[in-house]
């Protein structure tokens, strides 16, 4: 079957690994099925992939993807669940220390076919088109983890959203305001927070900029470089959500004076479960809250998606269509 796939590694020119080709059809364990992919999205673990991180060289060739929306067996719609747990695990996924996500040890979502787990299917809704619902199952599920679980937010809240452009950031901002939250974000970029407000933030301000009033709680994937503004931000008891460090994970300065006199927390925060994402769908269908896509190109184009994610040239998500 066609399949995009990681061939080699390298850290300086992640695209030189990537091939568009021939692949075996997946092996269907017992308890899995196959998902014929319609539409599959493209995320930064996808290039991290082809760097050779959370990617072993024996596990090569492995097709790339963690997201996608498509027929099953029978032929309904559905989403694809990204976690895989071992077979013998109980509860939420996310705490399974064995768990991956399809693509790192199991073939990907970019392929005519991908095998999965039958409990990882979730009925996709016909308000949802295909392209929508790919978009879904990580970054989009982290954010919706971060806001409801995690940081335990409900509506009349108010969250600060740092770095506005990124994938979960402007995830968090869409699905956080038809939560009924009051949202704030910042981004280095006024275009970018101009597009945040379009999204639906009620308020922006430049990355580091001192907010009119303390927020019950800040969602952080930047790390190092807004670390101090969003300890500076929060209300007494507030929350700190954390689920990435795009600018650096090492601080100079932990603010630990703060958090325990503020008695602020820190919580981190990663994918989330089967569940969840059923609830995301149905947040979807219930609210008319839609991913932002930056562009859909066919899956024999990916390479110039893989190229526009590597350049950071992108608002939204790239979806690959078949
Ligand atoms: N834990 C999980 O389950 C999970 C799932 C998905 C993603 N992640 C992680 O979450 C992070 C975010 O990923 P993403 O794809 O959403 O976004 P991303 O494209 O990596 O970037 C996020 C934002 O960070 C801001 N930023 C970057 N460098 C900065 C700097 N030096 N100073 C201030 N802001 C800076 C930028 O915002 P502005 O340009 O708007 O200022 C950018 O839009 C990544 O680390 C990713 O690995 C984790």
């Amino acid at each position: 079957m066609f399949a995009v796939f990681a061939e080699s590694f390298s850290s300086d020119d992640p695209l030189s690994g990537l091939v568009l080709g021939e692949q075996p059809e997946p092996e269907v364990p017992d308890g899995w099925t196959t998902v014929t992919v319609k539409a599959a999205s493209l995320n930064h673990h996808d290039l991290w992939s082809l760097r050779g991180v959370g990617l072993k060289e024996e596990a090569l060739p492995m097709i790339l993807g963690c997201d996608a929306a498509g027929h099953d067996e029978d032929g309904n719609e559905v989403v694809v669940h990204a976690v895989v747990s071992s077979p013998d695990w109980r509860g939420d996924e996310t705490f399974d220390p064995r768990r991956s996500l399809l693509s790192e040890r199991h073939p990907g979502t970019f392929a005519e076919r991908v095998a999965v787990p039958r409990s990882n299917i979730v009925p996709k809704p016909a308000s949802l088109s295909f392209e929508e619902a790919a978009c879904l199952p990580t970054a989009w599920l982290t954010a919706y983890r971060m806001l409801f679980t995690q940081g335990g937010l409900k509506a009349g809240d108010t969250v600060l959203v740092q770095g506005a452009g990124g994938g979960v950031a402007t995830a968090l901002i869409a699905l956080g305001r038809a939560g009924g939250l009051r949202v704030l974000a910042t981004s280095r970029d006024e275009a970018k927070r101009a597009k945040a407000l379009e999204l639906g933030a009620h308020e922006v301000y430049e990355s580091g900029e001192r907010l009119p009033a303390k927020v019950d709680a800040v969602m952080e994937t930047v790390g190092r470089a807004t670390w101090a503004h969003s300890i500076r931000s929060l209300r007494p008891g507030g929350k700190l959500v954390i689920s990435g460090t795009t600018s650096g994970p090492k601080l100079d300065d932990a603010m630990l004076s703060h958090i325990f006199f503020l008695q602020l927390s820190v919580i981190g925060s990663t994918m989330g479960t089967r569940d969840e994402l059923a609830s995301l769908v149905t947040m979807l269908d219930a609210t008319g809250v839609r991913p932002l896509l930056d562009r859909t190109l066919p899956m024999d184009q990916a390479r110039d998606g893989f190229a526009a994610l590597a350049e950071g040239d992108v608002f939204g998500k790239i979806v690959f269509t078949r």
